[in-house]
């Protein structure tokens, strides 16, 4: 497979058109997996992933990875920066770890910390932001341990089972990144 940043566990390739698949189509109707994304409200199908990835990689906009286990290649999720201003020097951050037998061991961090390491010192950027709900506390977790620092929120901005719960943004720079 073509690897394009290793991890220690996990490498990071271009995602494609054919990594939309019934595994990955999965996710987005898993629950558990959606219930900290904008994703997951509707139904999703094949045909939307196609347009999906499609509309990821046919633009300088939005860098698109697929993370890939490193033993076995299998596609475990997505990582990617969009929302570049090349001006001053920020993008924004999405991850999604698919498969929930990779949770809780380290592998989102170890994802979030590879892309920082390309976003700051392959792309220059400065500064890498993200939005992150208030009922996902592993993600939160997991942002403020590689530093991290919450800028804002959105209060009661989500509508998640009869609750409405808070929107934080977070933002990192690259001089606070190890
Ligand atoms: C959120 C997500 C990326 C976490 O990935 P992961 O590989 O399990 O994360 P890690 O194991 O690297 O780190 C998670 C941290 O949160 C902690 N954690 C897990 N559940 C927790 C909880 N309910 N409350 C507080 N902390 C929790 C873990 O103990 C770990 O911290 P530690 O290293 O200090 O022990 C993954 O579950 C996922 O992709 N979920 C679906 C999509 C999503 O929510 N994406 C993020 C959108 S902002």
């Amino acid at each position: 497979m073509n690897r394009f940043i290793e991890g220690e566990t996990i490498y990071l390739r271009a995602i494609e058109i054919t990594d939309a698949s019934e595994r990955y189509l999965s996710w987005l109707n898993d629950e558990e997996v959606t219930k900290g994304l904008a994703s997951g409200v509707f139904p999703s199908t094949l045909e939307d992933l196609k347009k999906y990835i499609h509309s990821t990689t046919s633009t300088r906009n939005t860098v698109m990875f697929a993370v890939c286990d490193k033993q076995n290649d299998l596609h475990i999720g997505n990582i990617k920066l969009d929302n570049f201003d090349w001006v001053n020097r920020t993008c924004e951050l999405g991850l999604l770890l698919g498969d929930r037998s990779y949770w809780g061991k380290g592998v989102g961090t170890q994802v979030v910390e590879t892309t920082l390491r390309y976003a700051f010192q392959q792309l220059n950027i400065r500064k890498v932001l993200l939005a992150v709900y208030a009922n996902n506390p592993a993600a939160i977790r997991l942002y403020e341990k590689i530093g991290f620092q919450k800028e804002g929120c959105l209060r009661e901005q989500i509508f998640y089972k009869g609750e409405y719960i808070d929107k934080y943004f977070m933002g990192i720079f690259s001089n606070q990144f190890a």
